[in-house]
């Protein structure tokens, strides 16, 4: 019996498998039976593989990657924030807009004044997005209600979407994303409201898998983050934490003291931070298109995480107001000149290191035999040019579970 899908020809495929130190292999194969990946090698695809029931993707002059991964995105809100961008150019500072009731805020009057189907149909075109540049898997947080019904309604339209759409989605609970106005001054009121009324519901329904806070300056300390993540691991959420991204609070200290799953943003992060976030095994989420978006000048410092041993992941942070895109391969550009990360680590950053951000490296992120086949054909002859010929969609084909989902650069599902 032959595979059931077999791409043959491939310029270059980028592993991304760590035994084989990511291996980058020129003019190769890729078998699938089962949803599953059989085999990939260099050289012609051996013939027992293929028998009359067997897809041939032909992949002469294409470069093919892991299924990329999203590992921080705020997919499920209402509105959009065009109107917030000449107070950008101005210079109003984010965190100011915020204060003014303006940014996350005003996202979340959006949210709980849409429906449920209105709030579905806006994920979904978000996630077909995705899907056409690349991405299989997405982290996708609540954050835009707030309160019970609203947070309760983002997680089960996320559920729901998870269950119909080919992109895999996992659910984490944000409530801790900001104050709502009807906790303004009281933000110990709303943090026993998380713990004692929201998070119980939400862990119970199994509606979450992680949970996140904004730790920032006006938005929850340190101190409070913790309190937060604490109750929701004794949940069974695992942590996911909103770290350094503008005001330096020692976030990345926070997450490695807690062992979180990771830590993302990190624009501020100190050198003691990133150390022990190496040494507790904490994968960095970086985010250079918010920091493009923010207009920061300033980018998380990569190079200095990867060389101090930390996993570096990189992500979207798709939401309305800091990072309005679902493109990943339009990040890829901002890595590259913002982080001065190489193409290689840029495609295993959204590939296997995001995987364990999102603790599934064990069944996505890299092409090896076991792992699901999640694959992404690129119209590119190697990996440099899916980065470097930038502000285009270079996806050919999308495979999802060895099923072909996005074809000529259009979605086949
Ligand atoms: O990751 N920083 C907090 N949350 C989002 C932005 C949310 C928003 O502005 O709507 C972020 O940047
Ligand atoms: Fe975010």
């Amino acid at each position: 019996m032959g595979a059931d899908l077999v791409i043959i020809n491939a310029s270059n495929i980028a592993t991304c498998d760590e035994q084989k130190n990511y291996e980058i292999i020129a003019n190769g194969y890729v078998a699938v039976k089962d949803g599953i990946i059989l085999e990939v090698n260099a050289g012609n695809a051996p013939r027992e593989l293929i028998d009359n029931r067997t897809t041939i993707v032909d992949a002469s002059g294409k470069t093919v990657t892991p299924g990329l991964i999203d590992a921080h995105t705020h997919l499920v809100h209402g509105g959009s924030r065009e109107r917030e961008l000449p107070l950008k150019l101005k210079g109003v500072p984010y965190l100011e807009i915020l204060k003014m009731g303006g940014g996350i805020l005003s996202t979340v009057r959006h949210t709980r004044s849409a429906d449920r189907a209105e709030l579905k149909a806006k994920a979904l075109s978000s996630l077909n997005q995705m899907l056409l540049h690349g991405t299989t898997t997405v982290e996708g947080k609540s954050g835009y209600g707030l309160d019970f019904d609203t947070e309760v309604k983002c997680l089960e339209v996320a559920r729901e979407l998870n269950e119909q759409h080919p992109v895999d989605v996992v659910s984490t609970y944000m409530g801790a994303h900001a104050i709502p106005e009807e906790f303004k001054g009281n933000t110990q009121g709303y943090i026993d409201f998380m713990v004692q009324k929201v998070m119980p519901y939400v862990a119970e329904h199994k509606l979450a898998e992680y949970i996140d806070v904004f730790c920032e300056e006006g938005v929850f300390t340190p101190d409070e983050s913790r309190y937060i993540l604490q109750e929701g691991r004794k949940l069974g959420l695992k942590l996911k934490i909103h770290a350094d991204e503008i005001i330096p609070l020692s976030g990345a200290e926070l997450a490695a003291e807690l062992k979180a799953a990771s830590a993302d943003h990190l624009l501020a992060a100190s050198d003691e931070g990133i150390e022990a976030m190496a040494k507790a095994g904490v994968t960095a989420v970086t985010l250079p298109g918010t920091s493009f978006y923010l207009m920061l000048g300033k980018y998380a410092q990569a190079r200095k995480m990867m060389d101090a041993g930390v996993r570096v992941a990189i992500a979207t942070d798709y939401n309305p107001g800091t990072c309005p895109t679902e493109n990943l391969q339009a990040i890829m550009t901002f890595a590259c000149f913002g982080m001065k990360m190489t193409p290689e680590e840029i495609i295993r950053a959204m590939t296997i290191n995001a995987a364990y951000a999102v603790d599934r490296n064990k069944e996505i992120g890299s092409i090896e035999p076991g792992k699901k086949a999640d694959m992404v054909v690129f119209n590119s002859p190697n990996v440099e040019f899916i980065v470097y010929h930038f502000g285009i969609n270079h996806v050919d084909k999308v495979i999802k579970n060895g099923k072909i989902v996005v074809q000529d650069g259009k979605l086949n599902f």
